[in-house]
Protein backbone atom coordinates (compact mmCIF):
# COMPACT_ATOMS: atom_id res chain seq x y z
CA UNK A 1 0.00 0.00 0.00
CA UNK A 2 2.74 1.87 0.87
CA UNK A 3 4.69 1.79 -2.45
CA UNK A 4 1.95 3.02 -4.12
CA UNK A 5 1.53 6.24 -2.84
CA UNK A 6 4.63 8.32 -4.82
CA UNK A 7 4.85 12.21 -5.01
CA UNK A 8 4.79 12.41 -8.76
CA UNK A 9 1.68 14.11 -8.85
CA UNK A 10 2.48 16.80 -5.89
CA UNK A 11 5.70 17.53 -8.17
CA UNK A 12 4.12 17.59 -11.41
CA UNK A 13 1.62 19.90 -10.44
CA UNK A 14 4.24 21.94 -7.90
CA UNK A 15 6.13 22.30 -11.29
CA UNK A 16 4.24 22.57 -13.48
CA UNK A 17 5.04 26.35 -14.07
CA UNK A 18 8.08 25.18 -15.87
CA UNK A 19 6.05 23.59 -18.72
CA UNK A 20 3.81 26.44 -18.63
CA UNK A 21 6.22 29.51 -18.89
CA UNK A 22 8.30 26.91 -21.78
CA UNK A 23 4.75 26.84 -24.07
CA UNK A 24 3.83 30.71 -23.39
CA UNK A 25 7.06 31.64 -24.37
CA UNK A 26 7.32 29.61 -27.49
CA UNK A 27 3.97 31.78 -28.52
CA UNK A 28 5.37 34.79 -27.60
CA UNK A 29 8.65 34.60 -29.71
CA UNK A 30 6.40 33.25 -32.60
CA UNK A 31 8.26 30.03 -32.97
CA UNK A 32 5.05 28.08 -34.29
CA UNK A 33 4.72 30.22 -36.87
CA UNK A 34 8.08 30.48 -37.77
CA UNK A 35 7.52 26.71 -38.26
CA UNK A 36 4.92 26.71 -40.81
CA UNK A 37 7.12 26.54 -43.56
CA UNK A 38 9.30 22.95 -44.41
CA UNK A 39 10.80 21.43 -41.29
CA UNK A 40 13.63 23.11 -39.95
CA UNK A 41 16.65 22.45 -38.00
CA UNK A 42 17.92 23.99 -34.36
CA UNK A 43 20.24 26.13 -36.05
CA UNK A 44 17.89 27.44 -38.68
CA UNK A 45 15.14 27.58 -36.04
CA UNK A 46 16.87 29.62 -33.61
CA UNK A 47 18.21 31.73 -35.40
CA UNK A 48 15.35 32.74 -37.55
CA UNK A 49 13.85 33.46 -33.85
CA UNK A 50 17.75 35.26 -32.56
CA UNK A 51 17.81 32.99 -29.73
CA UNK A 52 20.97 32.41 -27.79
CA UNK A 53 22.56 29.29 -28.85
CA UNK A 54 22.55 28.17 -25.26
CA UNK A 55 19.01 27.30 -24.46
CA UNK A 56 17.64 27.06 -28.50
CA UNK A 57 17.84 23.03 -28.83
CA UNK A 58 16.95 22.58 -24.68
CA UNK A 59 13.86 24.83 -25.51
CA UNK A 60 13.36 23.11 -28.92
CA UNK A 61 13.61 20.00 -27.37
CA UNK A 62 11.57 20.18 -23.96
CA UNK A 63 8.32 20.96 -26.23
CA UNK A 64 8.72 17.80 -28.28
CA UNK A 65 8.70 16.23 -24.76
CA UNK A 66 5.79 18.20 -24.22
CA UNK A 67 4.17 16.87 -27.56
CA UNK A 68 3.71 20.62 -28.81
CA UNK A 69 6.84 19.70 -31.52
CA UNK A 70 7.41 16.74 -33.65
CA UNK A 71 11.03 16.11 -34.40
CA UNK A 72 12.63 13.76 -37.21
CA UNK A 73 15.81 12.87 -36.42
CA UNK A 74 18.25 13.16 -33.33
CA UNK A 75 21.60 15.42 -32.82
CA UNK A 76 22.61 17.94 -35.84
CA UNK A 77 20.22 16.44 -38.87
CA UNK A 78 17.18 16.60 -36.58
CA UNK A 79 14.15 18.45 -38.29
CA UNK A 80 11.59 20.34 -36.25
CA UNK A 81 7.78 20.90 -37.40
CA UNK A 82 5.16 21.71 -36.08
CA UNK A 83 2.77 19.02 -34.35
CA UNK A 84 -1.05 19.19 -36.13
CA UNK A 85 -2.42 20.67 -33.26
CA UNK A 86 0.45 23.66 -33.03
CA UNK A 87 0.42 23.95 -36.68
CA UNK A 88 -3.63 24.73 -36.92
CA UNK A 89 -4.27 26.75 -33.41
CA UNK A 90 -0.71 28.31 -32.80
CA UNK A 91 0.36 29.42 -36.44
CA UNK A 92 -0.71 33.28 -36.29
CA UNK A 93 -1.52 33.38 -40.25
CA UNK A 94 -4.16 30.91 -39.31
CA UNK A 95 -7.60 31.96 -38.65
CA UNK A 96 -8.12 29.24 -36.11
CA UNK A 97 -5.31 30.66 -34.05
CA UNK A 98 -5.96 30.54 -30.04
CA UNK A 99 -2.70 32.37 -28.98
CA UNK A 100 -4.11 35.56 -28.26
CA UNK A 101 -5.04 34.13 -24.46
CA UNK A 102 -1.64 32.66 -24.24
CA UNK A 103 -0.20 35.89 -25.30
CA UNK A 104 -1.84 37.70 -23.12
CA UNK A 105 -1.02 34.94 -20.19
CA UNK A 106 2.75 35.13 -20.93
CA UNK A 107 2.42 39.44 -20.53
CA UNK A 108 -0.35 40.01 -17.87
CA UNK A 109 -1.49 36.61 -15.73
CA UNK A 110 1.63 34.56 -15.53
CA UNK A 111 3.88 37.68 -13.25
CA UNK A 112 0.05 38.64 -11.64
CA UNK A 113 -0.24 35.00 -10.41
CA UNK A 114 2.87 35.58 -8.65
CA UNK A 115 1.41 37.62 -6.35
CA UNK A 116 -1.12 34.70 -5.31
CA UNK A 117 -0.54 34.51 -1.80
CA UNK A 118 -1.02 38.19 -1.31
CA UNK A 119 -4.37 38.43 -2.68
CA UNK A 120 -5.48 35.19 -0.96
CA UNK A 121 -4.52 37.55 1.95
CA UNK A 122 -5.92 40.97 1.49
CA UNK A 123 -8.83 39.23 -1.50
CA UNK A 124 -7.31 42.18 -3.57
CA UNK A 125 -6.70 42.19 -7.38
CA UNK A 126 -3.08 41.87 -8.19
CA UNK A 127 -2.67 43.03 -11.52
CA UNK A 128 -2.20 46.76 -13.22
CA UNK A 129 -5.06 47.84 -10.45
CA UNK A 130 -3.12 46.85 -7.47
CA UNK A 131 -1.92 50.23 -6.88
CA UNK A 132 -3.76 52.65 -9.01
CA UNK A 133 -7.19 51.48 -7.32
CA UNK A 134 -9.07 52.56 -11.28
CA UNK A 135 -11.18 50.44 -12.35
CA UNK A 136 -10.60 47.55 -13.88
CA UNK A 137 -11.89 47.92 -17.59
CA UNK A 138 -10.98 51.06 -17.13
CA UNK A 139 -6.97 50.84 -16.71
CA UNK A 140 -7.01 47.88 -19.38
CA UNK A 141 -8.49 50.06 -22.14
CA UNK A 142 -6.48 53.09 -21.12
CA UNK A 143 -3.36 51.39 -23.42
CA UNK A 144 -4.86 50.67 -26.58
CA UNK A 145 -2.29 47.81 -27.60
CA UNK A 146 -3.43 46.49 -24.36
CA UNK A 147 -7.32 46.64 -25.70
CA UNK A 148 -6.39 45.08 -28.19
CA UNK A 149 -4.41 41.94 -26.68
CA UNK A 150 -7.27 41.59 -24.53
CA UNK A 151 -10.53 41.29 -26.65
CA UNK A 152 -7.97 39.12 -28.92
CA UNK A 153 -7.49 36.67 -25.74
CA UNK A 154 -11.21 36.93 -25.24
CA UNK A 155 -11.88 35.88 -28.82
CA UNK A 156 -9.39 32.77 -28.35
CA UNK A 157 -10.74 31.19 -25.16
CA UNK A 158 -13.93 31.55 -26.94
CA UNK A 159 -14.62 30.82 -30.35
CA UNK A 160 -15.52 26.83 -30.14
CA UNK A 161 -17.69 27.85 -26.92
CA UNK A 162 -19.43 30.47 -29.57
CA UNK A 163 -19.51 28.00 -32.56
CA UNK A 164 -20.72 25.12 -29.68
CA UNK A 165 -23.87 27.38 -28.89
CA UNK A 166 -24.74 28.26 -32.23
CA UNK A 167 -24.78 24.20 -33.19
CA UNK A 168 -26.76 23.31 -30.31
CA UNK A 169 -29.16 25.94 -29.02
CA UNK A 170 -32.44 26.23 -30.70
CA UNK A 171 -32.77 29.67 -31.94
CA UNK A 172 -35.69 28.81 -34.36
CA UNK A 173 -38.44 30.72 -32.50
CA UNK A 174 -36.41 33.43 -31.80
CA UNK A 175 -35.56 36.53 -34.33
CA UNK A 176 -32.94 39.00 -32.39
CA UNK A 177 -30.36 38.20 -30.15
CA UNK A 178 -27.82 40.85 -27.99
CA UNK A 179 -24.60 39.50 -26.78
CA UNK A 180 -23.92 41.61 -23.13
CA UNK A 181 -19.99 42.19 -23.32
CA UNK A 182 -19.70 41.35 -27.18
CA UNK A 183 -15.95 42.20 -27.06
CA UNK A 184 -15.11 41.70 -30.48
CA UNK A 185 -18.81 40.74 -31.81
CA UNK A 186 -17.86 36.97 -31.99
CA UNK A 187 -20.47 35.67 -30.46
CA UNK A 188 -23.46 37.77 -32.27
CA UNK A 189 -21.45 36.41 -35.65
CA UNK A 190 -21.28 33.37 -35.40
CA UNK A 191 -24.96 33.16 -34.32
CA UNK A 192 -25.95 35.28 -37.16
CA UNK A 193 -23.66 33.15 -40.03
CA UNK A 194 -25.31 29.66 -38.19
CA UNK A 195 -28.86 31.31 -38.41
CA UNK A 196 -29.98 33.75 -41.51
CA UNK A 197 -33.06 34.58 -39.87
CA UNK A 198 -31.41 36.34 -36.71
CA UNK A 199 -30.81 39.64 -36.38
CA UNK A 200 -28.01 40.46 -33.28
CA UNK A 201 -26.55 43.04 -31.81
CA UNK A 202 -22.88 43.39 -29.95
CA UNK A 203 -23.22 45.59 -26.87
CA UNK A 204 -20.27 46.72 -24.75
CA UNK A 205 -17.72 50.00 -23.95
CA UNK A 206 -17.16 52.46 -25.99
CA UNK A 207 -13.47 51.85 -26.81
CA UNK A 208 -14.55 48.49 -28.25
CA UNK A 209 -16.59 49.68 -30.76
CA UNK A 210 -14.60 49.99 -33.42
CA UNK A 211 -12.44 46.06 -32.77
CA UNK A 212 -16.10 45.06 -33.37
CA UNK A 213 -17.17 46.55 -36.11
CA UNK A 214 -13.74 45.69 -38.26
CA UNK A 215 -14.32 41.96 -36.92
CA UNK A 216 -17.86 42.66 -38.25
CA UNK A 217 -17.08 43.58 -41.35
CA UNK A 218 -14.48 40.65 -41.84
CA UNK A 219 -16.97 37.99 -41.45
CA UNK A 220 -19.30 40.13 -44.31
CA UNK A 221 -22.60 39.79 -41.43
CA UNK A 222 -22.68 43.89 -41.21
CA UNK A 223 -26.29 43.77 -43.09
CA UNK A 224 -26.76 41.05 -39.39
CA UNK A 225 -24.89 42.50 -36.91
CA UNK A 226 -24.10 45.32 -35.35
CA UNK A 227 -22.41 47.44 -32.77
CA UNK A 228 -23.77 49.25 -30.12
CA UNK A 229 -21.70 50.97 -27.40
CA UNK A 230 -23.16 51.57 -23.90
CA UNK A 231 -22.38 50.71 -20.40
CA UNK A 232 -24.48 48.26 -19.02
CA UNK A 233 -24.61 49.37 -14.89
CA UNK A 234 -25.74 52.79 -16.40
CA UNK A 235 -27.83 52.41 -19.84
CA UNK A 236 -30.58 50.03 -20.08
CA UNK A 237 -29.96 46.51 -22.07
CA UNK A 238 -30.90 46.73 -25.62
CA UNK A 239 -34.53 44.60 -26.02
CA UNK A 240 -33.90 40.98 -27.49
CA UNK A 241 -35.58 37.66 -27.77
CA UNK A 242 -32.50 36.28 -26.30
CA UNK A 243 -29.54 38.32 -24.10
CA UNK A 244 -26.21 36.46 -23.90
CA UNK A 245 -23.00 37.56 -21.62
CA UNK A 246 -19.54 35.50 -22.31
CA UNK A 247 -17.69 35.51 -19.22
CA UNK A 248 -19.20 38.61 -17.85
CA UNK A 249 -21.40 37.33 -14.85
CA UNK A 250 -17.93 36.16 -13.56
CA UNK A 251 -16.30 39.28 -13.47
CA UNK A 252 -18.21 41.22 -10.58
CA UNK A 253 -19.31 40.47 -7.68
CA UNK A 254 -22.91 39.23 -5.90
CA UNK A 255 -25.02 42.60 -5.72
CA UNK A 256 -23.69 43.01 -9.41
CA UNK A 257 -24.52 40.03 -10.95
CA UNK A 258 -27.98 39.83 -9.86
CA UNK A 259 -28.51 43.91 -10.99
CA UNK A 260 -27.11 42.02 -14.43
CA UNK A 261 -29.61 38.98 -14.70
CA UNK A 262 -32.32 41.69 -13.20
CA UNK A 263 -31.47 43.76 -16.39
CA UNK A 264 -31.40 41.30 -18.60
CA UNK A 265 -35.11 40.18 -17.56
CA UNK A 266 -35.98 43.64 -18.35
CA UNK A 267 -34.80 44.02 -21.72
CA UNK A 268 -36.83 40.02 -22.59
CA UNK A 269 -39.73 39.49 -23.92
CA UNK A 270 -41.89 36.55 -22.09
CA UNK A 271 -40.44 32.98 -23.50
CA UNK A 272 -36.69 35.25 -23.76
CA UNK A 273 -33.89 33.55 -23.13
CA UNK A 274 -31.10 34.77 -21.11
CA UNK A 275 -27.49 32.34 -22.17
CA UNK A 276 -24.36 32.88 -20.20
CA UNK A 277 -21.43 31.16 -21.10
CA UNK A 278 -18.95 30.62 -18.49
CA UNK A 279 -16.75 27.67 -17.02
CA UNK A 280 -19.86 27.07 -15.26
CA UNK A 281 -18.56 24.81 -11.69
CA UNK A 282 -20.04 21.68 -10.58
CA UNK A 283 -22.57 22.06 -7.99
CA UNK A 284 -20.35 19.88 -5.71
CA UNK A 285 -17.54 22.23 -6.82
CA UNK A 286 -14.61 19.18 -6.95
CA UNK A 287 -14.21 18.56 -10.74
CA UNK A 288 -14.16 21.43 -12.88
CA UNK A 289 -10.99 22.32 -11.65
CA UNK A 290 -10.25 24.94 -14.74
CA UNK A 291 -13.89 26.90 -13.94
CA UNK A 292 -12.42 26.80 -10.35
CA UNK A 293 -8.72 28.37 -11.21
CA UNK A 294 -10.73 30.77 -13.64
CA UNK A 295 -12.74 32.11 -10.16
CA UNK A 296 -8.71 32.58 -8.49
CA UNK A 297 -7.90 34.59 -11.69
CA UNK A 298 -10.86 36.44 -11.28
CA UNK A 299 -9.67 36.96 -7.86
CA UNK A 300 -6.17 38.33 -8.84
CA UNK A 301 -7.75 40.48 -11.90
CA UNK A 302 -10.77 42.06 -10.22
CA UNK A 303 -10.79 40.85 -6.74
CA UNK A 304 -14.22 40.39 -5.65
CA UNK A 305 -15.43 38.65 -9.21
CA UNK A 306 -15.72 34.47 -8.72
CA UNK A 307 -17.22 32.01 -11.11
CA UNK A 308 -19.94 29.76 -9.69
CA UNK A 309 -22.06 26.60 -10.14
CA UNK A 310 -25.32 25.97 -12.18
CA UNK A 311 -26.84 25.83 -9.03
CA UNK A 312 -25.96 29.34 -7.80
CA UNK A 313 -27.35 30.76 -11.30
CA UNK A 314 -30.55 28.47 -11.04
CA UNK A 315 -31.04 30.53 -7.40
CA UNK A 316 -30.13 34.20 -8.61
CA UNK A 317 -32.21 33.16 -11.98
CA UNK A 318 -35.54 32.31 -10.01
CA UNK A 319 -34.82 35.51 -7.64
CA UNK A 320 -35.08 37.33 -10.72
CA UNK A 321 -38.41 35.69 -11.56
CA UNK A 322 -36.85 33.90 -14.35
CA UNK A 323 -39.08 30.61 -15.08
CA UNK A 324 -37.21 28.00 -15.68
CA UNK A 325 -33.04 27.03 -15.94
CA UNK A 326 -30.67 24.38 -17.62
CA UNK A 327 -27.48 23.70 -18.45
CA UNK A 328 -25.97 23.12 -21.50
CA UNK A 329 -22.29 21.57 -21.81
CA UNK A 330 -20.14 23.53 -24.71
CA UNK A 331 -16.54 22.81 -25.08
CA UNK A 332 -14.16 21.58 -22.49
CA UNK A 333 -14.91 23.35 -19.34
CA UNK A 334 -17.25 25.75 -20.79
CA UNK A 335 -21.41 25.69 -20.54
CA UNK A 336 -24.32 27.55 -21.36
CA UNK A 337 -26.63 28.52 -18.27
CA UNK A 338 -30.20 28.86 -19.75
CA UNK A 339 -32.40 31.00 -17.87
CA UNK A 340 -36.36 31.77 -19.18
CA UNK A 341 -38.58 34.04 -18.31
C1 LIG B 1 -14.30 39.11 -19.81
S1 LIG B 1 -14.73 40.05 -21.20
C2 LIG B 1 -15.79 38.92 -22.06
C3 LIG B 1 -15.90 39.20 -23.52
C4 LIG B 1 -16.79 38.25 -24.32
N1 LIG B 1 -18.18 38.34 -23.95
C5 LIG B 1 -16.33 36.82 -24.21
O1 LIG B 1 -17.11 35.97 -23.82
O2 LIG B 1 -15.17 36.55 -24.58
C6 LIG B 1 -15.84 41.23 -20.51
C7 LIG B 1 -16.40 42.21 -21.50
O3 LIG B 1 -17.31 43.08 -20.81
C8 LIG B 1 -17.13 44.39 -21.29
N2 LIG B 1 -17.56 45.34 -20.26
C9 LIG B 1 -16.98 45.56 -19.05
N3 LIG B 1 -17.67 46.48 -18.35
C10 LIG B 1 -18.69 46.87 -19.15
C11 LIG B 1 -19.75 47.80 -18.97
N4 LIG B 1 -19.87 48.51 -17.84
N5 LIG B 1 -20.64 47.95 -19.98
C12 LIG B 1 -20.51 47.23 -21.14
N6 LIG B 1 -19.52 46.32 -21.35
C13 LIG B 1 -18.63 46.13 -20.36
C14 LIG B 1 -15.64 44.48 -21.56
O4 LIG B 1 -15.31 45.54 -22.43
C15 LIG B 1 -15.36 43.08 -22.14
O5 LIG B 1 -15.50 43.06 -23.53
Amino acid sequence: MQNQINPSQIMQIGMGFWASKTLLSAVKLGLFTHLNGSPLSAQELGDRMELHQRGRVDFFDTLVSLGLLEREGNGENARYTNTPQTALFLDKEKPQYIGGILEMANDRLYPFWGDLEEGLKTGQPQNEIKQSGESFFEALYADPDRLRQFIGAMSGVQMGNFIALAEQFDFSQYHTLCDVGGASGLLAIQAAKRHPHLRCISFDLPPVEPIARETIGKFGVSDRVSAVSGDFFVDKLPKADVITMGNILHDWNLENKKLLIKKAYDALPGGGALIVIENIIDDERRENTFGLLMSLNMLIELGDGFDYTGADFDRWAKEAVFRETSVMPLTGPASAAIAIK
